[in-house]
């Protein structure tokens, strides 16, 4: 496996197009996809013919990792992905050095502190190694346990928007934004140091 990013107990690496059955199962889970799309899974045809291709595709385009497979390094076992990378919406032109943090974890391997341990490298990478003036992530407003992972990797709450997309059952709270930006991720990098 050609490892890009290690934490303590998880190996990244790039996706392949032959990686759709990890996909396939991952958004099969509806509790996965409970604050995603209401639990609706995600048609193999698309990710077979949309999500992967564009997946692949950041690798060139994205000056941060774009989305990276995780896998135990004791079981082997695939654990989900995680993203860095810059936002879909943003117009060609310079680089914002702006990023987008995410995750999705197949639910055998919820509670242990994974999202949390890589969530706080790729925070890490973003400012040291591709110059980042802010990291930032969105959530569902009730999607607790992503909330307090951001809280965990040191980002703060910005505000609640109400994106115009098709209500998921169940849940019109609107979405969360949590951000770090530069200035305070070198103040408090300074205070740890001294
Ligand atoms: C959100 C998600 C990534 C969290 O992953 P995880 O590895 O279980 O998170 P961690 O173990 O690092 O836990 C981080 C914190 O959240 C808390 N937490 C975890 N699940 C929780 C829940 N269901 N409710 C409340 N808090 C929860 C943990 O207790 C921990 O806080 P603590 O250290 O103060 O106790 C995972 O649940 C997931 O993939 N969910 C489905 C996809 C999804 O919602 N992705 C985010 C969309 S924006």
């Amino acid at each position: 496996m050609d490892i890009v990013l290690s934490s303590a107990r998880l190996a990244l690496r790039r996706f392949a197009q032959s990686d759709a059955d990890l996909l396939v199962e991952l958004d099969g889970d509806p509790e996965v996809m409970r604050y995603l799309t209401g639990g609706e899974p995600t048609p193999r045809d698309r990710i077979e013919t949309v999500i992967l291709p564009e997946m692949l595709a950041l690798y060139d385009e994205d000056p941060a990792f774009g989305y990276l497979a995780a896998f135990e390094y004791d079981t082997g076992d695939f654990v989900g992905w995680f993203e860095l990378r810059i936002p879909e919406d943003v117009p060609p032109g310079p680089l914002p050095a702006v990023f987008e943090l995410g995750y999705r974890l197949r639910r055998a391997h919820w509670g242990r502190g994974y999202a949390t341990e890589v969530s706080r490298l790729l925070v890490e990478h973003a400012f040291a190694d591709f110059a980042a003036v802010r990291v930032f992530a969105t959530t569902m407003a009730v999607n607790t346990a992503s909330r307090r992972v951001l809280t965990k990797v040191g980002m703060s709450y910005v505000g609640t928007y109400y994106p115009d997309l098709p209500p998921i059952p169940g849940a019109k709270h609107g979405d969360v934004v949590y951000a770090l930006s530069r200035p305070v991720w070198e103040s408090r990098k300074n205070t740890q140091e001294h």
